[in-house]
């Protein structure tokens, strides 16, 4: 295995969000991602976050919510200024690796 691929059960994933390393690793809308673990508002950890109805993985330590699919924040943390600090975390939007489904494994490239 390359230095920079990391792996973590099907299952687990299947029950909730998973930190393996430096990424969150989760499910929505039927598709794995993996993205920078580490909130870009003050480095919440995000696996321990959630995903919400609209398939947005929410920060949980003052609500900032991604998309999954870009690690962008569609909406910024609950706190006076949010809006201006959305903008200054799309500035680096968090990171996305693929990840790869090898039978019960999934490979974050
Ligand atoms: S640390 Fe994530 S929204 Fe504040």
């Amino acid at each position: 295995m390359a230095e920079s691929e990391q792996t973590v059960a099907v299952g687990d994933v299947s029950r909730g969000l998973v930190a393996v390393n430096d990424y969150v690793v989760g499910i929505t809308r039927g598709e794995y991602f993996a993205l920078t673990r580490w909130c870009r508002h003050s480095r919440g950890d995000l696996a321990r976050g959630s995903i919400d109805a609209d398939g947005c993985l929410v920060c949980p330590v003052h609500g900032a919510r991604y998309d999954v699919r870009s690690g962008r924040a569609v909406d910024g943390p609950k706190v006076p200024g949010g809006g201006l600090i959305k903008r200054m975390m799309n500035r680096h939007p968090l990171e996305r690796r693929p990840v790869d489904v090898e039978g019960e494994t999934l490979r974050i490239r």
